[in-house]
């Protein structure tokens, strides 16, 4: 058997699943978000291992001579600094912290987005890890001086557990000190944020072995064998594992508060332009993804927040009952939007109301807007050529069949369902069967661990009712662009 630990940002996740994918059990524990200043966000590594031992120490119990790896998966992109001694040099800066604004237009100002693509494949956002050193250099150079091993969330635990110093390349990827396509430190990224590579952790594949759980770890939970740590990778690469996202064009979607769009490909495709974030994937190969703010969280704010309810089910009933071809419209920008306008003024805009419209056909409208922004991102990618003839769901969002109908119709894509939901912690144990030897290659394993349940095909009657209402839908954001700025 096999333990997956995701490192998430609400808490750990662990699963115990077997050879052949099925989940025995899963044990998670929460830790807090600290927010020491609005927009900032941080946590304690020290409590993430606490409470991941606390979990470990439940999961293995009744199982402990069974146990034949472990591999993570992490909350991506967060900054984690230890000094000479190995002590946490202050609170983990997290993927979603915003305090790197000026930081961001540094570096994708001053040094330059071409410099940044050629030597990391992607640009700055204010969440990923260089900013936010160079942000700790700029407002505390006392913690930057004694820095020692930086690292990232999910290695932390891969240190404490094995006491080897690893990271990988997916999770890396998302530094912007890491060239994506050739898998390395960029030396120039080092120089510029004047660090030196001794002070990061070796490189490994996803699915690589770094080391062993430690004695005394061991020990403490009643486990006698030798147990292999498998690094694992990036929450997003590593969820997509857990879907069998592995062989070049497939793809899934996650509909979180957020969604994701997340393709699998053999060879490495940068795409700055549409706010794409292109990286090495856990399976050895790689991936591009175009993170949306706006997802099943817009949905939500129509039913929960305007209209006051949270009758999921009649909600999409009704939405199923109303005539396809109306013509509301609706922009989901409510948060802003990073891929594929990166806009952070936009906003939510309701177009072509009529007296004759009620809640129901405006529900219907935010459900189609947001699959229409989906919609955005999936063609830019499918013009990056990748062709893309099915996606898997997850998240939240994928349980109603009347939105999973609406998306495969809009996309014009098959969307499938897979047999577990457990996501990236279930990814995470596959990385460790491999990594420990029970299966020759990810893809290998995902074929035997990973089924599809449940398919949905486009009606093509319904798809091009759709593609002439897109074609309005993408007319709006350039006409309402220039008046965000002037709401702020
Ligand atoms: C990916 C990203 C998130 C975090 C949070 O770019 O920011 O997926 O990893 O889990």
């Amino acid at each position: 058997m096999y333990i997956g630990i995701d490192l998430g940002t609400s808490g750990v996740k662990l699963a115990l699943v077997t050879k052949s994918g099925e989940v025995i059990k899963t044990v998670s524990k929460s830790y807090d978000i600290i927010i020491p200043h609005p927009s900032w966000s941080e946590q304690d590594p020290y409590q993430w291992f606490d409470q991941t031992f606390e979990a470990l120490k439940e999961i293995v119990v009744g199982f402990e001579n069974q146990i034949k790896g472990i591999g993570f998966s992490g909350q991506m992109h967060g900054l984690v600094i230890l000094d000479q001694n190995d002590s946490v040099l202050r609170n983990a800066i997290l993927w979603n912290d915003q305090r790197t604004v000026k930081e961001v237009e540094y570096l994708n100002g001053t040094i330059g987005i071409q410099t940044l693509v050629e030597e990391t494949g992607n640009i700055a956002l204010t969440g990923l890890t260089a900013p936010k050193l160079l942000w700790v250099k700029n407002n505390e150079p006392k913690i930057f001086s004694q820095i020692n091993k930086i690292m990232l969330p999910k290695d932390y635990l891969a240190y404490r557990l094995s006491g080897v110093f690893a990271s990988d390349v997916s999770d890396l990827s998302g530094t912007l000190f890491f060239d994506c396509k050739r898998k390395c430190y960029s030396a120039k990224m080092l120089d510029m944020l004047s660090i030196k590579e001794s002070m990061l952790p070796n490189v490994f594949e996803s699915y690589e072995q770094i080391g062993i759980l430690k004695k005394e770890l061991a020990d403490q939970l009643n486990i006698i064998q030798e147990v292999p740590v498998i690094i694992g990778g990036g929450d997003q690469a590593v969820g997509a594992v857990g879907m069998g996202i592995v062989n070049d064009g497939e793809s899934s979607i996650s509909l979180g508060t957020s969604g994701v769009i997340f393709v699998a490909s053999d060879s490495y495709k940068v795409d700055h332009i549409s706010h794409f974030q292109s990286y090495a994937h856990a399976n050895g190969k790689f991936h591009t993804m175009a993170v949306m703010l706006n997802a099943a969280g817009a949905i939500k704010w129509w039913l929960e927040q305007v209209t006051e309810s949270k009758d999921y089910a009649s909600f999409y009933k009704r939405v199923s009952q109303c005539p396809i071809a109306d013509s509301i419209f609706f922009l989901p920008y409510l948060m802003g939007e990073r891929a594929p306008i990166n806009d952070p003024y936009a906003k939510g805009v309701f177009f072509g109301l009529g007296a004759h419209h009620g809640q129901d056909e405006i529900g219907r409208s935010v459900v189609e807007g947001v699959t229409f922004a989906l919609k955005d991102s999936f063609e830019l990618i499918r013009s990056l050529g990748v062709d893309i003839k099915k996606a898997r769901i997850t998240g939240g969002g994928a349980k109603s069949q009347v939105w999973l109908q609406m998306i495969s119709d809009i996309l014009n894509t098959d969307i499938a369902k897979v047999q577990t939901d457990e996501g990236p912690a279930f990814g995470a144990a596959i990385l460790a069967m491999v990594g420990s030897g029970a299966y020759q290659s990810v893809q290998k394993a995902c074929e035997i661990t990973i089924k599809e349940t449940e398919v949905f095909h486009p009606n093509p009657q319904n798809h091009s009712v759709y593609q002439k209402k897109y074609n309005t839908f993408v007319k709006l954001y350039p006409n309402v662009k220039p008046l965000f700025q002037i709401l702020e």
